[in-house]
Formats: C-alpha cells, structure tokens, sequence
C-alpha cells in the first residue's frame, strides 16, 4: 500500500493557483526529497499533503483514506510535519515542545504518562537535546532550534515525517547530523520520509527519489541519477552546472554560473 498518494490536485491562495494539477504516489519506507526554486510551491505542496491546507480539487490518501474525511488527531498518529517556519510561545521549555508531540496518543483517562515520557526522552536523545531540554525556545540558536522542532516531530512515533528544510539555519556538521539521523531512522525504524531540501548534492546522496516542483507543477520525479540532470538545473534553476561522481560514486552538482536565459533577470532584480 502507498503511503501517500496526491491524485490531481490543485490548490489556490485567493484566486491565485499555487499548484496544478499534481499527482505524486509516496510508497513506504522510502526516503523522497522535494526539490524546486523558491516560490515553486513545495510548502505548499507539503501543507496540502499533511493535511494543513485543503486543495481546491484533487484528493489526497493517507494509506488509501482520504485524509480529509479522517480527523485530525488519526492523521497525526499516522504523520508528522516539521514546518518550515515553526511557531510556538518562546517560554516553552525544549521538553515540553517535544511533549506537545505525544499529544495524538494521549488518551484523556489515563494517568500513567510514563510511555510518553519514554517516547519523548528517545526524541531527545536522538537529537542530541537532553543535556538542554529544561532550556526556553526564545534562549535557543537557530540549530537548536531546528533540532527542538524535529524531537517534536519525532515523539509523534508516526511512521510518515515530512520535513520542510529540516536543515535550514544548521551548521554544515549539524546538517550532515540530521540528514545522517533521517536515514537512519529510515533504515532502522522504517521511517517514510518526504523532505523539502535546497542542497541538491545532499538531496542526491540521501534520498531514494526526488521530486522536481517548477513553476507548482511537478517537473520531474524518480531516482536522484535520473533526475538531477543538466538539463533539469537549466530548466528548472536556472544555472550551468557539470555533474560529477565523487569518490564515493557519488552525484555532484558543480555549479558553473547563471543560464543565459536568466541572466537578464537577475540584472534586474
Ligand atoms: N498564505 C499565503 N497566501 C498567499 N500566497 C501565499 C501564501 N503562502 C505562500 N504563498 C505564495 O505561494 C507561492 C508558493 O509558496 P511556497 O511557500 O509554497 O514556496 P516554496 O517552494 O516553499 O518556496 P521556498 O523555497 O522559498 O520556501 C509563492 O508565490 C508564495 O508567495
Ligand atoms: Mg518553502
């Protein structure tokens, strides 16, 4: 069975389509990482298939149920979002974000909390935080941040995460962590992971299958060697690039300048 299936979906702000019509089938246990410019509506996208943000028309399944005929608190058992922009009162401690997460399971009557208590020190402990989970969210970098953000995500025990630029204010060591904790979790929990990365190269070595959002239509969607090509980079970037195979046979993506094309554009901004 799929894990995530968008069938024809469109979605508008106001009178404006955002996305058109897209389908994209996610099956389980796999790694997939949306991939796109800015603006191309990949936020969008990965609202409407976490059940945030309703399409105009098109349907979206989780395990084969439309997700908007289930309620809200079944959908968050099943699935996780780490948004791209968090929100949430600075004077929460790090601990208390992360139990927010256990909240889809807890049931009202019981007063024995110790198997959330359990869940939430694992999501602690896998993003590193427990040395500072009595810390405020408004005394938090960045990266902190982030990480607070994804232990939030992770004590949720979904199956499904969606990740919207999980490595966004992270140092380079703390990016290699999380996309390191993503696989792993993945590889060892079996975790379904869809993903909103900017860094093709690490889009590249850590997804099974990536998708190309343009313009809020799908480009492009398959293995990284199938996709991420010259010509997607000048089509859908914008940019010149030579493709590479590091030492490890890896796929690198070496950019070599602005496309011809956009060269007018970008002298005018
Ligand atoms: N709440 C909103 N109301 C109106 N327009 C919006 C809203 N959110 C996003 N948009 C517009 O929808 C388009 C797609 O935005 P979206 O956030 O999905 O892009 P994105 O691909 O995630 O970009 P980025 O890489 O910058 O995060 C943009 O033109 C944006 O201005
Ligand atoms: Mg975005």
């Amino acid at each position: 069975m799929l894990a995530l299936q968008a069938l024809n979906i469109h979605l508008k702000y106001g009178n404006r389509t955002i996305i058109h019509q897209m389908s994209l089938s996610i099956e389980q246990g796999k790694i997939y990482t949306i991939l796109g410019p800015n603006g191309s509506g990949k936020s969008t996208l990965i609202k409407a298939l976490s059940r945030n943000l309703k399409p105009s028309s098109g349907t979206i399944e989780l395990e084969g149920e439309n997700v908007f005929s289930m309620k809200a608190l079944e959908v968050a058992k099943r699935m996780a979002l780490l948004h791209q922009k968090p929100q949430a009162p600075g004077d929460l401690s790090i601990r208390e974000l992360v139990e927010h997460g256990r909240f889809p399971h807890r049931k009202f009557w019981s007063a024995d909390a110790s198997a959330d208590n359990e869940k939430v020190d694992w999501a602690l402990k896998q993003t590193r935080l427990t040395f500072m989970q009595d810390k405020k969210l408004q005394d938090l970098s960045g990266g902190e941040g982030q990480r607070a953000w994804l232990a939030m995500a992770l004590a949720q025990s979904s199956k499904l995460l969606l990740l919207d630029e999980p490595t966004t204010f992270l140092d380079i060591c703390h990016q290699l962590e999380m996309l390191e904790l993503v696989k792993q979790l993945n590889r060892e929990h079996g975790l379904t992971v869809v993903m909103i990365l900017h860094d093709i190269n690490q889009a590249a070595k850590y997804s099974d299958e990536i998708i190309v959002v343009h313009n809020g239509r799908l480009h492009s969607a398959g293995e990284p060697s199938h996709v991420i090509t010259k010509d997607m980079l000048n089509e859908v970037f914008g940019v010149e690039a030579e493709l590479k195979s590091g030492h490890q046979g890896q796929l690198i993506v070496e950019p070599i300048g602005i496309a011809e094309k956009n060269s007018g554009q970008v002298d005018s901004i």
